[in-house]
């Protein structure tokens, strides 16, 4: 089964043809983050905008590298939440003109179910159960996969997202939005044990807290600037990876020990981060757990984790009407269409 699949929650246009949930025919991702950064971070206007520019362009670009047309595709995958409302509703519009029009099946699917089942492009033998951690720009979740679409969520953040966190820190150190590539590059160059950063409290075991951790950065550099001293960015970079990704390593670790799981993921855009993706392997294999993390390629907002997902929600009867809408936020185990 071919699905066209259509992602455009934050500020990347994306389409992709993607077969059985598990081979990526053809992908392509318009990324506007270079208009972005002129403003240090999305401006949802302007995402919504080139979203309605591109999208026709990407699909057809998309098509055109699988070298299929839209009326050899079997079903059409759209990203309808959580994400930015006039985001999300581009590319929902688009999906379901698009599926009208063609008289093929319309598939909702959520956005970070779609960063879970990018996993699934990349090692054909992994099946749920397992459980995976999701880190992204918006999201920091503890989540069990039960079944493709089945989810439990054991733990998220209470405040800001290690994304987020990411981005804010890199922001304090003078680095470009969005920051996590560049906090990951600087921290190869740093002494990760040169500074002190705190690792919040939570009331809850597996929820995260990365406020106070931006906050200590922050901090740390205005101190700093006020007593005139120098800050070691690189140093700073390296001690501020290895907190995060102690942090999102020991609880997820944690989790999948008393829940009793031997297969553990990774995903969302912060799965691209070497240090996470280091210590997470380590670890894993000291406790003898099976570990999937996807290439880089699929680490970041795609549309074929979408397509990937959007295969076994079909499977599982979710296909929408022309009545589906966006939903700016929604959790992984709602449906709202
Ligand atoms: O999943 P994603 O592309 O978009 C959302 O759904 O939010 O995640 C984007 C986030 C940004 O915060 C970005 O800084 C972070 O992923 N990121 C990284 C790295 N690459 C991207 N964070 C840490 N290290 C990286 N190498
Ligand atoms: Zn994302």
């Amino acid at each position: 089964m071919d699905i066209l699949a259509i992602e455009s929650s934050c500020d990347e246009t994306a389409a992709a043809v993607v077969r059985d949930g598990r081979e990526i025919i053809s992908s392509v991702v318009a990324t506007q983050i270079e208009e972005h950064k002129l403003y240090g971070g999305v401006v949802p206007e302007i995402a919504s905008r080139r979203h309605c520019e591109s999208i026709c362009a990407v699909t057809a670009q998309a098509l055109e590298q699988a070298h299929t047309s839209a009326e050899n595709i079997d079903a059409v995958g759209v990203t309808f939440a959580p994400g930015l409302i006039g985001a999300l509703l581009v590319g929902v519009n688009y999906a379901k003109a698009l599926a009208w029009g063609l008289g093929k099946p319309l598939i909702p699917v959520h956005h970070i179910r779609g960063h879970i089942a990018a996993n699934y492009l990349a090692y054909p033998e992994l099946k749920p159960p397992y459980m995976c951690l999701v880190a992204s720009g918006g999201h920091s979740h503890i989540v069990e996969v039960r079944d493709y679409t089945d989810f439990a969520v054991i733990g998220k953040t209470t405040d800001d997202a290690a994304g987020e966190c990411f981005d804010k820190a890199a922001r304090a150190m003078g680095f470009p939005y969005p920051g996590g590539k560049y906090i990951d590059e600087a921290s190869a160059l740093g002494d990760p044990n040169k500074y002190t950063l705190p690792k919040p409290h939570t009331a809850r075991p597996y929820d995260f807290s990365f406020s106070g951790l931006k906050t200590a950065v922050i901090n740390l550099i205005h101190n700093a600037n006020q007593k005139g001293e120098e800050i070691d960015a690189n140093a700073l970079a390296a001690c501020f990876q290895k907190t995060a990704g102690e942090i999102l390593t020991d609880k997820f670790i944690a989790a999948a020990e008393e829940y009793g799981y031997r297969k553990i993921a990774l995903a969302g855009g912060v799965a691209a981060n070497s240090g996470l993706r280091a210590r997470l392997a380590l670890v894993s294999s000291e406790h003898g757990m099976e570990f999937f993390v996807p290439p880089l390629s699929l680490c970041g907002d795609n549309a074929a984790m979408i397509g990937a997902q959007a295969f076994y929600e079909y499977k599982r009867g979710n296909i929408a009407d022309e009545s589906l809408n966006a939903c700016a936020t929604m959790a992984i185990d709602a449906r709202c269409y």
